[in-house]
């Protein structure tokens, strides 16, 4: 069985792909290594899969659908993880067609992949950014997800819905997943904790929007990919729907205030951050909040990092990385 993972050079991707690794799964990765942030670092993620012979990588664009086609013909790929994506909300305020390529026809080339090698499943990452400009807290998958508030959003919500009708017309078993921001060892630069943890150490300011009011669930990468694998193992649940069509949302379930979480990152690091204040920015929504009682009921998922504890390790992690 071979597990292909789009994205794999990226934060989760990369510890999916460990992961996966590591319980003696063969894992084709593949990832175009865009230079939306630095690459050195998926370079570094790459080397270490790499090192396992379970792993093979594979340069590549999902938007080019002859080589992904030819990828999936020699693989023939049981389950495959689809995790590359444009990702971030804020850069496409400037330059909303940054999303197209990889978001809309990639995506599509992937479903289209997955229909022409009868794969037995596709796990997806969607975002709680679908979630939009929705004030019932906290999410749950049965709310509307049709006023997406960032391009990036609409983008993951048209996924689901192409999604869906794939699973649809030709049965193919899709599990949908609604990541709350993820943060934690080898995290995206662009994201606030990593972010957050940089210009503190660095004494440079930190935008802060909303006066730091706005809340978001984080979710340490341990819990996610725990999540990530434990709605991999539901296949047979996803497979008994009409379509055989699934969505968790994976959070802590835990939303904390910008402010609340600089403190904690001060404490941390023993070293105050400099603030400036701006006002909210439109893309954003004030608030993200995972309801997680439908994975926890049909796969026992159970986040157990708290957010001081996931700090610290990330903390700990950056500053040997970057020989801080
Ligand atoms: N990190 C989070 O908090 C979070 C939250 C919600 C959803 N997600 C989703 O989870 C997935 C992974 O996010 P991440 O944080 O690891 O981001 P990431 O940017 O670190 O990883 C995405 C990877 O996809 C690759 N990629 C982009 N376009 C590609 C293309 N056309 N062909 C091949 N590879 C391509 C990139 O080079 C990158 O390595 C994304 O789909 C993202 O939208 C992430």
């Amino acid at each position: 069985m071979s597990i292909i993972i789009t994205g794999s050079a990226g934060f989760i991707g990369f510890h999916t792909a460990k992961r996966l690794i590591k319980s003696g799964e063969q894992v084709i990765g593949l990832d175009n290594f865009s230079n939306y942030y630095d690459t050195a670092l998926k370079e570094a993620r790459w080397k270490m899969l790499e090192e396992s012979s379970n792993f093979t990588g594979i340069r590549s664009d999902i938007s080019n659908l002859n080589s992904i086609k030819d990828i999936f013909s020699k693989y023939k790929p049981s389950i495959v993880i689809h995790m590359a994506a444009q990702a971030g909300v804020r850069k496409g305020y400037k330059n909303p067609q940054m999303y197209t390529s990889s978001n809309l026809v990639g995506m599509l080339n992937i479903l289209d992949c997955c229909r022409a090698a009868n794969a037995d499943q596709l796990i997806f990452t969607s975002s709680s950014a679908v979630y939009g400009i929705s004030e019932k807290l906290p999410f749950s998958e049965k709310d509307g997800t049709s006023m997406p508030l960032s391009i990036y959003a609409a983008t993951k919500q048209s996924n689901e819905a192409m999604a869906y009708s794939f699973s649809n017309l030709y049965s193919i078993p899709i599990t949908t997943l609604r990541l709350f921001t993820v943060y934690g060892p080898w995290g995206r630069p662009d994201m606030a904790i990593y972010n957050f943890i940089s210009s503190i150490l660095n004494e440079k300011e930190i935008l802060l929007y909303d006066e730091g009011k706005m809340k978001r669930d984080f979710t340490f990468i341990d819990d996610t990919i725990e999540g990530i694998i434990k709605s991999m193992n539901a296949n047979t649940q996803t497979q008994s729907l009409s379509p055989p069509y699934n969505v968790f949302n994976i959070g802590a379930g835990r939303p904390i205030r910008i402010i609340d979480l600089i403190e904690i990152i001060e404490k941390e690091l023993n070293k105050k951050a400099k603030l400036k204040f701006e006002k909210s920015h439109f893309g954003e929504m004030k608030s993200t909040w995972s309801d997680i009682t439908k994975i926890r009921n049909q796969t026992s998922y159970i986040p157990k990092t708290s957010l001081e504890d996931g700090i610290k390790i990330f903390v700990k992690w950056f500053k040997e990385y970057y020989q801080v």
